[in-house]
């Protein structure tokens, strides 16, 4: 859901300051309703109709972006890192769903569609993402055992996760394992590790749903295939 201003802006149709006026002006009605009130939220699936003229919908767009280190995943920086959206060959306004670290590497979805992002991205709707994680010394059952079960990390208790491979390299004492989580709380994968005493050295996410980059270079990036979309819609509905 995003503010009805910015709706109206982001589609072409005028500023931000010219929408609030005409809002203001009861010049806007959303779903056949006059809206007056500046704050109102519009989803994509909502009509909106301005001076009689119904507001043209841009093209709804979903990529996947194999997302190397070194990028963040916001839309701007205020230390002048490169974005994901570097690698973006859209002119639309597009961002990323969720985020991945500055120095995590793997799936990242982009899209300029705000309901799916918060579909994506809501806790509630437990879409799967897996990542591989390399991380310090020798990782125990009973320690896989703790992340599987739910974790303690800044207050909060992690949603069960599932401990998939856990393989150790004696040479460098360094642990490979691949966690699958529903979730996406800032810092999680490093914070769980953290907390069972193994700091993660490196991150990839491989999956987010049914997605992967199988097939692509790092800072490729590809269109969601239809059957992608309506995995991933149909997994939030169910
Ligand atoms: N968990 C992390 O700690 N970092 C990421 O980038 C993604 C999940």
């Amino acid at each position: 859901m995003e503010r009805l201003q910015k709706v109206i802006a982001h589609s072409g149709y005028c500023s931000r300051r010219k929408a609030e006026e005409l809002i203001v002006a009861g010049n806007v009605f959303v779903n056949g309703e006059k809206v007056t009130e500046l704050g109102t939220k519009v989803s994509s699936s909502d009509d909106i109709v301005i001076n009689g003229q119904a507001l043209s919908k841009e093209d709804l767009v979903y990529y996947v972006l194999y997302k190397p280190e070194g990028y963040v995943s916001t839309t701007s920086d205020e230390k002048n890192r490169r974005t994901v959206l570097d690698l973006v060959p859209s002119d639309k306004r597009v961002y990323p769903v969720g985020r991945l670290d500055y120095d995590t590497s793997g799936v990242l979805l982009i899209t300029n569609d705000g309901t799916f992002t918060n579909q994506m991205t809501s806790p509630h709707k437990g879409i799967e993402k897996e990542y591989v994680a390399k991380v310090e010394g020798f990782v125990r059952k009973n320690e896989s055992a703790q992340l599987r079960r739910g974790i303690e990390i800044d207050g909060y208790k992690t949603k069960p996760a599932f401990v998939k491979n856990v393989t150790y390299t004696k040479k460098n004492e360094t642990s490979i394992v691949t966690l699958i989580i529903t979730e996406g709380k800032y810092h999680q994968v490093k914070k769980m590790f953290e907390a069972i005493g193994h700091p993660v050295l490196s991150l990839k996410r491989t999956r987010f749903g049914m997605v992967t980059v199988e097939g692509m270079k790092k800072g490729e990036i590809r269109r969601l295939k239809p059957y992608e979309l309506k995995q991933l819609k149909e997994q939030v509905k169910s």
